[in-house]
């Protein structure tokens, strides 16, 4: 059941409307919005909001870390508590996908580790990134330390966590079929403690059908690969990193196809349920 936000608007994330309650509290409203490239597109996937809702929920209740949910309303609201967020994403990858395969090939990175996408990580690779409203940047530990985004005992603290949390998630993934390819974390302080915040679904990991499973090629994901995949295919992606290395404003991104977003849609629906055991 859909229920109506209620609160002060504060802001609307890439994904989420985010709405004060009191000094204390935040109102999260997960809309069905998509974002690829850390751009927000102009098309919709229905029951997105919904399953990344639900899918938080599921994990803040089962992981066992402490976290900043409160309570969940109707289908798309979470009420949160307020935290001074960490401004790094927590990112740990056990294949080789994505950015961290085109940062290996550009010599950007080295890891021991064969070049083939897709392939098998020796073992987790923590990879975190800056938060920033243009595009997240790759930064190392000492850096975060550096310049003071976290202390070195949170930065420790802050890459356990993000680890533990990988690997239950991959636990559970992997007796359902999946597996956990990454996963993308966000941390905050609240009274002097580290929190784990925001959301975690299909915007955060990479999911892939374990029985079709096969290094050197581009995965099926269950998440919104597919949506990335298509732009790419478009040549979308690559007019957007021409404009971000010029510095022009960011071009308009394409409407997505009908079947491209019934299939993201149902994979969303999909993955929720195949994960919790739970009916959307
Ligand atoms: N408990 C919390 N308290 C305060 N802010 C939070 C909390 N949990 C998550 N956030 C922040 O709220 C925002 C969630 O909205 P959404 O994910 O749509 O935004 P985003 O586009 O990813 O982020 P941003 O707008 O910062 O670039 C993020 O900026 C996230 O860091
Ligand atoms: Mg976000």
């Amino acid at each position: 059941m859909e229920v109506k936000p209620r609160g002060t608007f504060l802001r609307s994330g890439k994904v989420k409307d985010i709405y004060e309650l009191d000094a204390n509290r935040l109102l999260f409203y997960f809309t069905d919005r998509v974002s690829a490239f850390d751009v927000i597109l102009p098309s919709t996937i229905p029951r997105k909001g919904e399953v990344l809702c639900k899918l938080s929920a599921f994990w803040f209740e089962t992981l066992g870390v402490p976290n900043h949910m409160v309570s969940v309303e109707g289908s798309n609201i979470m009420v949160v508590n307020r935290m001074t967020m960490i401004p790094v994403e927590c990112v740990v990858r056990g294949y080789l996908y994505g950015s961290l395969h085109d940062r290996l090939l550009k010599g950007e990175v080295s890891l021991p580790t064969e070049k083939v996408l897709a392939a098998k990580l020796p073992e987790p690779y923590f990879d975190p990134t800056t938060k920033s409203e243009v595009k997240d940047e790759p930064i190392t530990e000492a850096e975060i330390v550096r310049e003071g985004r976290m202390t070195s005992a949170e930065m420790r603290g802050v890459k356990d966590s993000t680890l533990s949390i990988y690997a239950k998630m991959g636990e559970r993934a992997i007796e359902h079929g999946f597996i956990l390819a990454d996963l993308k974390l966000e941390f905050g302080r609240r009274d002097g403690r580290v929190l784990l915040g925001d959301s975690i679904g299909p915007d955060e990991f990479r999911m892939w059908p374990a029985d079709r499973y096969a290094p050197g090629k581009t995965q099926d994901s269950y998440d919104k690969q597919p949506v990335r995949d298509w732009l790419t295919k478009a040549g979308y992606k690559e007019k957007l990193d021409r404009a971000r290395k010029s510095g022009e404003p960011t071009p308009t991104p394409p409407l997505l196809p009908a079947e491209l977003v019934s299939l993201v849609s149902d994979r969303y629906v999909h993955i929720y349920e195949v994960l919790t055991g739970r009916k959307l």
